[in-house]
């Protein structure tokens, strides 16, 4: 049995679809403070708590016998994690060591944890490979960082197997239309078109255009998220079959510029998206590529929806069919 901490969050949900479709065991674990209940796949057995909550962690590994965790669960706004630090090292940082103390505790042996691009920084307009600096530019992207680094010491200590995932930019919606992004406030670039696209905003705002970049706005790797999902069931299998802790890069391999996805998404939906150049947003870097070579090598990944196309189709099926995100 796997517990998805952050289960019904963005990412996380689409996991649980994705372990469930597969007819692998799975309970999500949420505190809903970002997450929606709706997301929870009927069937799928879901408890409301706390990652610093130990003891219903505990509890909750012993009911389910998990063998292992698949961690989402944490703040993760660049923007926010600047001007408010202290939410994000208590939450993501001392959450995390609550998390993995649970663990220990419980002999819960294997986690696959959800790491960042944040991690690297600024590295010029380059592939970003695992052996790049990791000079993170945020607060968010130093907590990922200082994770790894718990796990590293938590394996060499107690025998904890771990595989990060680096994610580049998740984006897009599962096939279905049924789940999809909705944070709130939104403050992702994607998500924020599609909504100039049904109705619900008047324009996009494009964060700079004055880049060292061919069109002087920023150069992002979108990855879709059910690519993202099957990433995370390979490297725990993985793990499981004896593995060493490791860490992989999970991107695309090719950037895409905010005025290109602007332009992909008006084909996509046949629709005129009203853009206005603003203010570039604090802390961030011109180009975010990057080269996921290693994981497609060690654990043949490779990503199914590998055009921006099919990655903003999915998201408009979302979008277009859920304007409010949840809410009714
Ligand atoms: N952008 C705009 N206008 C908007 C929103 C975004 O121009 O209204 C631009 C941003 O400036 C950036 C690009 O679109 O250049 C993508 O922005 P997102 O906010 O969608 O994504 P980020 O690249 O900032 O962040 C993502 C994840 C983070 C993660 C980071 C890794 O959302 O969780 O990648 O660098 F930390």
């Amino acid at each position: 049995m796997i517990l998805v901490t952050g289960g019904a969050g963005y990412i996380g949900s689409h996991c649980v679809r994705e372990l469930k479709e597969r007819g692998i065991d799975v309970v999500v674990y949420d505190n809903l403070t970002t997450g929606h209940i709706e997301s929870v796949p009927e069937g799928v057995p879901f408890v409301k708590g706390d990652i610093f909550d130990v003891e219903l962690l505990c509890e909750t590994f012993a009911k389910y016998g998990v063998d292992s965790v698949i961690h989402f669960a944490a703040y993760s706004l660049v923007g926010e994690s600047m001007v408010n630090p202290a939410k994000y090292y208590h939450n993501n940082v001392a959450g995390t060591l609550a998390l993995l103390d649970a663990m220990i505790a419980e002999k819960v042996g294997y986690l696959v944890f959800s790491s960042s691009a944040a991690t690297y920084g600024d590295c010029g307009s380059g592939l970003i490979t695992e052996d790049s600096p990791q000079n993170p530019t945020s607060v968010y992207g130093q907590t990922k960082l200082m994770m790894e680094q718990f796990m590293q010491d938590y394996d060499k200590a107690y025998g904890l197997k771990y595989v990060a995932l680096r994610y580049f930019n998740a984006a897009g919606a599962h096939v279905s239309g049924e789940i999809g992004e909705a944070h709130n406030p939104e403050s992702h670039l994607i998500p924020i078109i599609l909504q100039v696209a049904n109705g619900t905003r008047g324009h996009i705002g494009i964060y700079g255009e004055d880049y060292p970049t061919p069109d002087g706005t920023c150069v992002r790797d979108y990855i879709h998220i059910t690519d993202l999902a099957d990433a995370h069931i390979r490297a725990l299998d993985y793990l499981k079959s004896g593995g060493k802790s490791t860490y992989y890069n999970l991107g695309n391999g090719n950037g895409f510029s905010v005025k290109e996805v602007i332009d992909m998404t008006e084909k996509v939906t046949g629709l005129p998206i009203k853009r206005e150049v603003e203010a570039r947003r604090a802390g961030d870097p011109p180009t975010l590529v990057a080269s996921s070579e290693k994981i497609r090598r060690e654990l043949g990944w490779v990503p199914k929806y590998d055009s921006l196309e099919s990655i903003i189709s999915s998201a408009w099926k979302w979008h277009s069919t859920h304007p409010r995100g949840y809410s009714k």
